[in-house]
């Protein structure tokens, strides 16, 4: 057994194949407990009390603040900006930069296989700014080639989105040219980075992106908590998002002048709980090292990969080329819908995601309406993989003469 799978106590205590952390990653107990300890001994609203309770709930909060600008090469923690999730970090974007700062015929660019968090508040930013939507598309790799990044990205663009690991393909994407061909065109970056930061460093001064934004639940952390990261003048330049407490300098009866970063953009009681299971999701992830997380799933993904290719019956949505391929495929079993194989499969205790995975267009455009998806972290073995290949089999063979009268 991987030994890591002993640290979370759900795939100890359930007989499953758990395949579907690209949609929330399992919790192990180091965070659970965190979690715990943080509401028996310290919870209070943190920068509202001057009582010591307060006051340590207000370092926790803070504390993971930096823990986070240290875990992603951030300058300075006043860059961390906590959000309930990459989507509500996203719509923070499109509403305060985007609406802000396009005009009319300015273009927005963004990659068809992006999620619709990085999609539909683009639509509504373009449209409210009569500006205009543009799309990256995949070529038959399910890879977005320099020719289309540099046909689409041109002196009109004044914002990119895209995402770092597509959470349907799996393909890594080359971010890096990307931030510094829209840089070269004076455009800024918006990085999804909820695919990749669970598996892989992301350092925002190396990648340079302009906003990054990520989830705390597919990377260990309870559900509820997510990271925006942007540069610091560009923040500082924004508007707020959410008003409300906390987030406020002087309140008149008229008017209001804000807090600076990064309370600024946190209206509201934050949750605090959430912060500090990411902070220990973050210890987890540190402690077992991005190099060795990397070489697990190198070597399981491409188990997989093997397996699922043996079977001629079903299609694979992935890239070719295993260097780009991140923990996630998709697969149809050709002339069965994907929810009935789901369903089979959970049958056999293997949990699998079905559906549109929040891409419409991305299925749209690969001419599909949904795939299953099996999604691997540090957690699985091989024997989940095995399962999940005898659960496909069985699946095929109890819609063979459906799929041969067909
Ligand atoms: N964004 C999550 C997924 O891809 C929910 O499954």
């Amino acid at each position: 057994m991987n030994e890591l799978k002993k640290d979370f106590p759900i795939l100890m205590k359930r007989d499953i194949a758990y395949l579907d952390s690209g949609a929330t990653t399992q919790k192990p107990q180091y965070v659970l407990e965190k979690i715990n300890e943080y509401y028996n001994l310290q919870n209070a609203n943190p920068h509202r009390g001057a009582y010591s309770l307060s006051i340590e709930a207000t370092q926790a909060y803070e504390e993971t603040r930096e823990k986070i600008a240290k875990f992603i090469n951030s300058p300075s923690s006043s860059q961390i900006i906590f959000t309930k999730n990459a989507s509500e970090a996203l719509n923070l974007i499109a509403y305060s930069y985007g609406l802000d700062n396009l005009k009319n015929d300015d273009e927005v660019v963004i990659s068809i296989m992006e999620h619709h968090s990085n999609l539909v508040p683009w639509q509504y930013v373009t449209k409210k700014t009569n500006s205009v939507l543009k799309y990256m598309y995949i070529n038959e790799e399910y890879e977005i080639t320099d020719e289309e990044i540099k046909s689409k990205i041109t002196d009109k663009t004044k914002i990119v989105g895209i995402t770092h690991v597509s959470n349907v393909t799996g393909t890594i994407n080359n971010v890096k040219e990307i931030i510094n061909y829209a840089h070269q065109k004076g455009a800024v970056v918006v990085l999804d980075a909820s695919q990749s930061i669970p598996h892989m460093r992301v350092d925002v001064q190396d990648l340079n992106a302009d906003f990054v934004v990520f989830s705390g639940h597919k990377m260990l952390a309870p559900l509820g908590i997510g990271v925006l990261y942007g540069k610091k003048e560009t923040l500082e330049n924004m508007t707020p998002f959410l008003m409300g407490g906390d987030m406020i300098e002087y309140v008149y009866e008229q008017d209001t002048t804000f807090a600076p970063l990064p309370n600024k953009f946190e209206a509201g009681t934050q949750n605090v709980g959430g912060v500090v299971g990411l902070g220990a999701a973050i210890d987890y992830i540190e402690k077992i090292g991005y190099e060795n997380i990397l070489e697990q799933e190198k070597e399981l993904v491409k188990y997989a990969r093997e397996e699922l290719q043996k079977l001629e019956y079903i299609k694979l949505y992935m890239t070719p080329n295993e260097e780009n391929h991140s923990a996630v495929i998709s697969f149809n079993i050709i002339g069965v819908h994907p929810h009935d194989v789901a369903s089979i499969l959970d049958s056999q205790g293997v949990c699998v995601r079905s559906g549109n995975h929040c891409a419409q267009p991305l299925m749209r455009y690969l001419g599909i309406d949904s795939t299953c998806r099996a999604s691997f972290y540090i957690y699985n073995t091989k024997e989940d993989v095995d399962r999940l290949v005898e659960a496909i089999k069985k699946a095929y063979k109890m819609f063979e003469k459906y799929i041969k009268n067909n």
